[in-house]
């Protein structure tokens, strides 16, 4: 019996003791339960964050993605505007000055040169001994932009007065004079200048002032060459320019149908008609009575010629293409025939805007004063004598 209740106790502390490991167990569970729970709870956090740093990336990536291809868009832009340029360079490199003049139909060649020898038969009697050529372009000086995107603006070639006219415009009549070169630069705007009203509106830019004279032709339907006083206002002189259907002198500036100039020897009159309707004809002309003294027709084309200078009887026609490039000098003619094309210098202009639509030699200074886009710009010449080649 006692072994009994021995067994009993002994079962019962077993008992016992075995309930409170399983409690002890249990709260251990629990707490590891709860754990579990948190590091859950912990872990889907960053889950859901991960998720959306990722989200975030790929949007900044697809922005990323589409600049670069912006950028890689403007770059090829860029890189065909290279490739067009240095095509349009290699092209005009290539140009030589002898080039333009090839006429690719051969009669007419023949049929022209007959005509050309005809007329240019009559030796041309040089009213003075200068030689000079055009070596290069020595130096460039961009003076002002005034104005509009034609127009033509010179010195007085013939005297020393150092006036500056400024006619801006292919068809207007007011011509602005300045004092002085240095008058026209720090002018504001037109401000200084003295206004010149013409009784009659020019065309083109094609205008020279020489001696105190403006020449230009009238705007109309025949072409009236004026020489206009510009000491007293009045109309000196004026003369139809005796040839039928003309046409613009340059292609690239159409506005002009005859381009006076005026240079060493005297005044000139660059022009271009139906019947020699692909080339650059020439005639000399009498300063005080606007008669025609001797007409040849030159070689140089019409065709993307913007505009042309004369220095000692030479013409220098100027060219360029429609879509701006560097204009250049590009064929030659000289009236006493002691520069041809194949002597002449293949000269190039610096940097420009648009299109010269005026090209004015000095022959006292030996500059050119050019209109470019709205620009007023000299041009330092370096010369050489003709024969020295
Ligand atoms: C020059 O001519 C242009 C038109 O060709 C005109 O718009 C401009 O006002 C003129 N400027 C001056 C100063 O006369
Ligand atoms: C202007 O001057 C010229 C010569 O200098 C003269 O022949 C002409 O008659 C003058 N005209 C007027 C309107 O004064």
């Amino acid at each position: 019996m006692r072994a009994f209740l021995i067994l009993v106790t002994l079962t019962c502390l077993a008992d016992a003791q075995h309930q409170a490991l399983m409690d002890y167990l249990e709260r251990r569970l629990l707490a590891i339960e709860d754990r579990i729970s948190v590091w859950h709870e912990q872990t889907n956090r960053y889950a859901t964050e991960l998720r959306e740093f990722k989200q975030q990336m790929v949007a900044q990536i697809e922005t990323l993605d589409k600049d670069k291809e912006t950028l890689r868009t403007d770059l090829d832009s860029v890189g065909t505007r290279v490739d067009r340029v240095e095509r349009e360079m290699d092209y005009l490199e290539t140009q030589n000055g002898a080039q333009p003049c090839v006429d690719v139909d051969d009669k007419l060649v023949e049929q022209q040169v007959t005509v050309v020898k005809e007329k240019n038969k009559a030796k041309y009697a040089k009213a003075t001994d200068c030689r000079d050529m055009i070596s290069s372009i020595k130096a460039m000086k961009i003076l002002k932009r005034v104005g509009g995107p034609k127009g033509m603006w010179t010195k007085d070639v013939g005297s020393s007065s150092g006036k500056v006219y400024v006619f801006n415009g292919t068809d207007e009549d007011t011509i602005y004079e300045f004092g002085s070169v240095r008058d026209f630069t720090i002018s504001q705007g037109t401000s200084m200048a003295k206004t010149v009203k013409l009784p009659s509106p020019w065309r083109g830019s094609g205008h020279t002032v020489y001696n105190n004279h403006a020449y230009y032709v009238k705007e109309g339907k025949e072409l009236r060459l004026m020489k206009y006083n510009l000491r007293n206002g009045s109309v000196a002189d004026s003369a139809v320019f005796p040839v039928q259907d003309h046409v613009p002198v340059y292609s690239l500036t159409p506005e002009t149908v005859i381009d006076l100039a005026a240079d060493e020897e005297g005044l000139w009159a660059i022009y271009a008609t139906k019947e020699t309707e692909r080339h650059i004809s020439l005639a000399k002309m009498d300063a005080n009575t606007l008669d025609i003294e001797q007409m040849w027709d030159t070689p140089c084309p019409r065709e993307n010629a913007e505009a042309a200078f004369i220095i000692c009887g030479t013409v220098y026609v100027v060219y360029n293409t429609a879509l701006p490039s560097r204009s250049r000098v590009q064929c030659v003619f000289d009236v006493s025939d002691m520069v041809t094309n194949d002597d002449a210098p293949l000269v190039y202009f610096p940097k420009r805007y648009g299109s010269h639509s005026s090209l004015k030699y000095n022959p006292l200074e030996q500059l050119i004063y050019a209109w470019d886009d709205g620009y007023q710009i000299l041009y330092k010449l370096a010369m050489k004598k003709k024969l020295e080649v």
